[in-house]
């Protein structure tokens, strides 16, 4: 029955910390709409929306954002570079004009181009298909950008008037109503001049794993040299159906394999005890005097997905004393308000193992780290030895139970068999509720 109690509070703990969109690992990760008012006269603007990923560790991949918002007075788009409406919607008001506007709904939702669009239809930082990187992994490619020129129908006075109810298309993301910022200076003549837009104003969109999805999207392993076995993913820990998983070896049904490419595909893993996408495991391989060694694997079985631009976050009090990373890229992060650094980001290198491919067990990426300890703290005692929480692409790892945990030969037996039975049980016991 403990036990029981055990898994539930995991279940709401590991579900817990970015329920209210506020990181403590990113405190100041947000993405920013930006509006730049560039040129107004009645019925006739010129306006530059920028997207800023503005989060260290959290990225928009493939199919990439689609943004919309709602007009307050009935607005037309007559032109746009760098990026499309999906709809034109009905222009029918226009018909006598010259040319059509590219989009009159009254709530449009807009795409990146692709890469390779036309030179004249394109902007700076345009037309990467709507995939923003991460600020820590990639500076340049964490911004968005189109202009577009706006008009108004034939019955309004025309003036610009923001836009509400933003909603960038990627989930999780839930974002506000704009506000009137400073506006954006743009520096010109090498520098030497600095010319403004007319008004600038921001929305932020904050992300929340809770309304992303509602069941966790990786789970950990762990295992010493000195412990005889693997201590599993906990069963279940990414859901319960074996309808949506297929045998090793075996693809998707073709429908499954057949989707729109602006939607994300729902995954389709591998059968495994634990049904995740992601499987990270963790392996303690190597004790020396003053360091040790860890190997981390990531393996990828959702058959679905190659993922790019993957990352991982790792907590370990011993990441103060990260000594050498093998083949993957690090970067030592400071949580708000704690003393010690105990958080670091992990990611593939360039061309090397940026993409986490989609291939079973064969689909995986990793790295050893050696540490080195510090005397006073370092011990293979009561699993200390082990991560504290994972995040795969910024999505919290489901980790076995304490109890589980590798022993040292000499501690007491273990009643890891047991502890697997119940949360078997348990995972049984959800399905009926
Ligand atoms: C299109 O808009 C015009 C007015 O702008 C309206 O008269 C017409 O009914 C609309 N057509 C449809 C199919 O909604
Ligand atoms: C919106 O349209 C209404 C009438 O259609 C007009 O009275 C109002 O001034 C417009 N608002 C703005 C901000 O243009
Ligand atoms: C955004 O503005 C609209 C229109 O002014 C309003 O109805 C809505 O409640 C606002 N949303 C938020 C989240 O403040
Ligand atoms: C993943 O990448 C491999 C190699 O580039 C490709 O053959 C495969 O079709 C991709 N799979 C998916 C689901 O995109
Ligand atoms: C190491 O132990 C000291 C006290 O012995 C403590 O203050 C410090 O926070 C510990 N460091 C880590 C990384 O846990
Ligand atoms: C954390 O690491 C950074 C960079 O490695 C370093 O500048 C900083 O002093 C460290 N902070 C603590 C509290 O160890
Ligand atoms: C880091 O590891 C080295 C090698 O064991 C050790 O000499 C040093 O004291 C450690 N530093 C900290 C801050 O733990």
């Amino acid at each position: 029955m403990l036990k029981l109690l055990f898994a539930v509070t995991t279940i709401l703990f590991t579900i817990s910390p970015s329920t209210h969109g506020f990181d403590p690992l990113d405190p100041y990760g947000e993405m920013i709409i930006k509006w730049d008012l560039l040129q107004s006269s009645p019925g006739h603007h010129t306006v530059l929306v920028k997207i800023e990923n503005k989060q260290e560790y959290r990225h928009v991949e493939k199919p990439g954002w689609k943004l919309s918002w709602h007009w307050v007075n009935k607005t037309v788009i007559w032109d746009m570079r760098g990026a499309e409406t999906t709809e034109q919607g009905n222009c029918s008001a226009f018909a006598s004009s010259e040319t059509l506007p590219h989009c009159c709904l009254r709530r449009p939702t807009i795409l990146d181009l692709l890469p390779g669009a036309p030179f004249n239809m394109q902007v700076s930082n345009c037309c990467r298909g709507g995939v923003l990187t991460s600020m820590s992994q990639d500076r340049i490619n964490h911004v968005s950008a189109f202009r577009m020129t706006i008009g108004s129908f034939p019955d309004d006075p025309g003036e610009f008037t923001m836009p509400y109810d933003f909603d960038i298309g990627v989930p999780g993301y839930t974002c506000s109503n704009a506000t009137s910022v400073d506006p954006t200076k743009y520096s010109t003549d090498k520098g030497r001049r600095k010319t403004q837009a007319l008004a600038t104003w921001e929305a932020e969109c904050v992300y929340s794993q809770t309304k992303s999805s509602q069941s966790p999207k990786c789970c950990v392993s762990l295992s010493a040299f000195y412990y005889q076995n693997i201590v599993p993913c906990p069963t279940c820990s990414c859901g319960f159906s074996s309808s949506n998983c297929v045998k090793p070896g075996e693809m998707p049904p073709l429908l499954e394999q057949k989707h729109d490419p602006h939607v994300e595909v729902s995954p389709v893993v591998q059968c495994t005890n634990h049904m995740c996408p992601i499987h990270i495991h963790w392996h303690v391989k190597v004790n020396y005097k003053k360091y040790w060694r860890v190997k981390i694997t990531a393996t990828n079985l959702n058959k679905m997905k190659n993922y790019s631009d993957w990352n991982l976050l790792v907590l370990h009090p011993n990441l103060n004393n990260v000594t050498q990373v093998f083949s993957f890229n690090y970067k030592p992060m400071t949580p708000l308000h704690k003393s010690i650094n105990d958080t670091g980001m992990f990611w593939g290198l360039k061309f090397y193992n940026d993409v986490l491919l989609q291939a079973g067990e064969l689909g995986n990426v990793q790295t050893e780290i050696l540490l080195g300890k510090d005397i006073g703290n370092f011990t293979f005692k009561n699993g200390w030895a082990f991560p504290r929480r994972i995040l795969f692409n910024g999505d919290e790892c489901v980790m076995p139970s304490p109890d589980d945990y590798p022993r040292l030969p000499n501690s007491a037996s273990s009643s890891s068999g047991v502890s697997s039975f119940v949360s078997f049980v348990f995972c049984f016991l959800l399905l009926l509720v």
